[in-house]
């Protein structure tokens, strides 16, 4: 395992007034470079071939490192080159997906502005359980087995998919049932059947609130609120209900992309204490707690409650919505602050304390 020390003697090798800002090129990269940017920083981009066309098009990465695939991040060379361009790596959604947790823990020796702890904790469901549970939040209920299934439940496959190939099922029947039309269709293997997480379905609608945690104010900010736009479920409703009846297949969740949501004044209240009880939780579980970006994903039912069924415990895609400016951003900053650029603005003012030690890890 990297140990904190190691990093702060990377760290005390850096050029302070030198550091760049690194991530993958993927997810919110290009919201974390603009922020980079704005807040006068160098930037790299680690970019799979393909995906270059984003860092040309849009030119945020004063350097971009091509690479054949995402964990190559690991290997020696570019382990040096990033080093010797003083980077810290702000990880993003892609970094468990193609990295995974493990290896970052123990592999990944390049700052890193977060908690590699809790980036862990987020790839297991029952961990993020517990930590929301811990910090008082309501969560929809779970079902160990599909005999047990009561109401409508949302079977959820194993590993971050971004909803892709989940289900709806409302008896162990019907469970069974459309587990094999998921394996015929290819997203579900057998094996994974007993790792199929069952959940209450809770009717409402999707919000998810983007917090940052400043470890050197001790605050925690709401910076904006998205909900995703998902495929196919969310256009269902535009095709008349006996067309829908006849539909082969299940629908999937999977995020096509996000869009931006203001909520009633009312509910801020307990979405803004629900941020901050977590933010205390994480400390408990994984001193010293979450830093930077974390993103809470809700289901607020028409009695005005607020389930939580997953967290994310870095940036989230969502906020990119706020690229430029958010309204709840806005009414802490005024123009021009979002995620990427609110982790560039704590690394900077760290930078100026000499309090870098204290947000990176
Ligand atoms: N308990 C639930 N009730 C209603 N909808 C849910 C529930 N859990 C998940 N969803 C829907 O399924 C999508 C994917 O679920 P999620 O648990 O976030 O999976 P992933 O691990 O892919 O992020 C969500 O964005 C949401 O639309
Ligand atoms: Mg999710």
């Amino acid at each position: 395992m990297i140990t904190k020390r190691e990093i702060d003697d990377i760290l005390r090798e850096y050029q302070k007034g030198k550091i760049t800002i690194g991530t993958l090129g993927s997810h919110s990269a290009l919201n974390i470079f603009k922020g980079a940017k704005e807040e006068g920083f160098e930037t790299v981009c680690i970019c799979r071939k393909d995906d270059e066309i984003i860092y040309r098009r849009f030119p945020l990465a004063d350097e971009i490192v091509l690479v054949e695939n995402f964990s190559e991040i690991l290997c020696d060379d570019i382990h040096q080159r990033l080093r010797q361009t003083n980077t810290i790596l702000i990880p993003h959604g892609s970094f468990n997906a193609y990295i995974g947790a493990e290896k970052i823990r123990n592999e990944l020796h390049i700052p890193l502005f977060g908690n590699r702890e809790l980036l862990q904790w987020e790839t297991d469901r029952e961990k993020q359980r517990e930590w929301l549970q811990r910090a008082g939040l309501t969560l929809p209920k779970t079902f160990k087995n599909s005999n047990d299934i009561e109401g409508l439940v949302i079977a959820k496959l194993p590993g971050a998919r971004g909803g892709k190939g989940y289900f709806l099922a409302n008896s162990s029947e019907a469970f069974h049932k459309k587990a094999e039309d998921m394996i015929k269709r290819g997203h579900l293997r057998r094996e994974e059947l007993e790792n199929i997480h069952l959940q209450e379905y809770t009717l409402g609608v999707n919000v998810y609130p983007q917090y940052f945690h400043s470890p050197l104010k001790n605050e925690v900010e709401l910076l904006g609120v998205d909900k995703r736009y998902e495929s196919a479920v969310d256009n269902l409703g535009r095709i008349p209900a006996s067309e829908q009846l006849q539909l082969p297949s299940n629908p999937t969740y999977t995020v096509i992309g996000n869009i931006p949501i203001t909520l009633r004044e009312s509910l801020l209240p307990e979405i803004l204490r629900m941020g901050e009880n977590v933010a205390k939780m994480s400390k408990e579980i994984a001193p010293p707690g979450i830093i930077g970006p974390f993103c809470l994903e809700t289901v607020i039912t028409d009695e005005l409650e607020v389930f939580t069924f997953e967290i994310s415990a870095r940036i989230v895609a969502g906020s990119n919505v706020g690229i430029g400016t958010s309204p709840y951003a806005y009414l802490n900053y005024g123009e021009g602050m979002y995620m990427g650029r609110r982790i560039a603005r704590e690394i900077q003012i760290a930078i100026k304390n000499d309090e870098l030690s204290k947000v990176v890890y």
